[in-house]
């Protein structure tokens, strides 16, 4: 018997519309446009406004465009898997207020929390359910609303951050395509370098922690900046060379968007040349769990049936992974 696989059969994103360049930027800290573009690749990102818009918002938009693409009825979605760490509150899950607005009224739903790595965590396990023939349809969704916890004095975070996110239907196959293998990690004494103080069960939110500002992401830049470039390389490399595959064999390589030097590096160490990494950090930044799927939807048109492509990220946890998967369908 043929083995089933959890194969993407759509894939769609969303982004607000306010744009944050680095110019208005150079004027709310001590930055310049040049220092953000040559030290991270970022020229600018989407930020949501208005009150009372979580990241549920981005949710909704991306898995109602993606149901109208793909055809699909909600009512057959089993399950919705969100990866955020922004969610809209602590309860419910952001994933149940995404279904809700979907009308994914059979399915059930949950959050995940492995920050950047979150897409990679949520589609692992999402193409678990496939393959074990729990589930038909699962929908996998990874964003973010980076702005909510991002402070707008410190240079050294406000200017990497931005808002969006993007979510792919997954459904069986039994031809040798989908999500071909992952490898994932997690390393929890990574947690002093990338955090948000305040706000959690630790240290619930006080008038103190407010004047304080530890409701921000804290980020000791350089330090998360060398176990990135080491373990998002390693990881990817590791993949490649559990399957088999040489650099020629690989038609992309979808690196989480931080810092175009950590996907550089990542790029050298896979032996694979710049037309084959996708890129669009320099428009959205990073959107934390939303920069996986928001490339492949912004690469979609390009993507061929069985392209082997990687997917590869590293953030707060420390988390990191990488994911080989097989592209399921031609540009339509
Ligand atoms: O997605 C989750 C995981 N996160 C990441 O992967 C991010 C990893 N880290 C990074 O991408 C980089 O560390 C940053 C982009 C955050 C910072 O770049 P860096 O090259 O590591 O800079 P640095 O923190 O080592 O600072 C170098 C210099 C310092 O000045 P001095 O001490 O050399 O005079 C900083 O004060 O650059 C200064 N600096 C800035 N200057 C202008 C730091 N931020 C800025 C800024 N504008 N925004």
């Amino acid at each position: 018997m043929k083995k089933t696989r959890a194969v993407i059969t759509g894939v769609q994103g969303w982004v607000p519309d306010y744009i944050l360049t680095n110019r208005e930027l150079e004027t709310m800290v001590d930055t310049s446009d040049e220092w953000i573009v040559t030290r991270t690749g970022v020229k600018e990102r989407r930020i949501l406004k208005g009150e009372d818009k979580g990241t549920s918002v981005i949710g909704i938009h991306a898995v109602n465009e993606l149901l109208k693409k793909t055809g699909t009825d909600p009512k057959d979605i089993d399950l919705i898997i969100c990866a955020t760490v922004t969610p809209d509150m602590p309860f419910p899950a952001t994933a149940n207020i995404i279904a809700d607005g979907v009308g994914a009224t059979k399915s059930y739903s949950f959050d995940i929390s492995a920050a950047c790595s979150g897409f990679l965590y949520a589609l692992t396990m999402g193409s678990q359910f496939i393959e074990t023939g729990m589930h038909k349809k699962v929908i996998v969704v990874g964003a973010d609303k980076m702005s909510s916890i991002i402070d707008y004095q410190d240079r050294a975070t406000c200017i990497i951050f931005g808002d969006g996110g993007g979510a792919v239907l997954l459904e069986p196959t039994t031809e040798e395509i989908g999500v071909m293998d992952s490898l994932l990690h997690s390393d929890g004494s990574g947690a002093p370098y990338l955090h948000m103080k305040a706000g959690g069960s630790r240290r619930p939110a006080t008038y103190e922690t407010i004047a304080a500002r530890e409701h921000y992401a804290f980020q000791e830049g350089s330090t998360v900046f060398k176990f990135a470039v080491t373990n998002m390389a390693e990881v990817s490399a590791n993949i490649m060379k559990k399957n088999n595959l040489a650099s020629e064999d690989v038609a992309w390589l979808v690196p989480h968007q931080a810092n175009k030097r950590i996907i550089d590096a990542t790029a050298n160490r896979m032996g694979i040349g710049p037309e084959k990494v996708m890129l669009n950090i320099e428009k959205y930044g990073n959107t934390t769990a939303g920069t996986l799927p928001l490339c492949l939807w912004d690469y979609e048109s390009q993507l061929k049936k069985g392209d082997n492509i990687i997917l590869a990220a590293f953030g707060g946890g420390f988390t990191w992974g990488a994911i080989y998967l097989k592209w399921g369908y031609d540009p339509k």
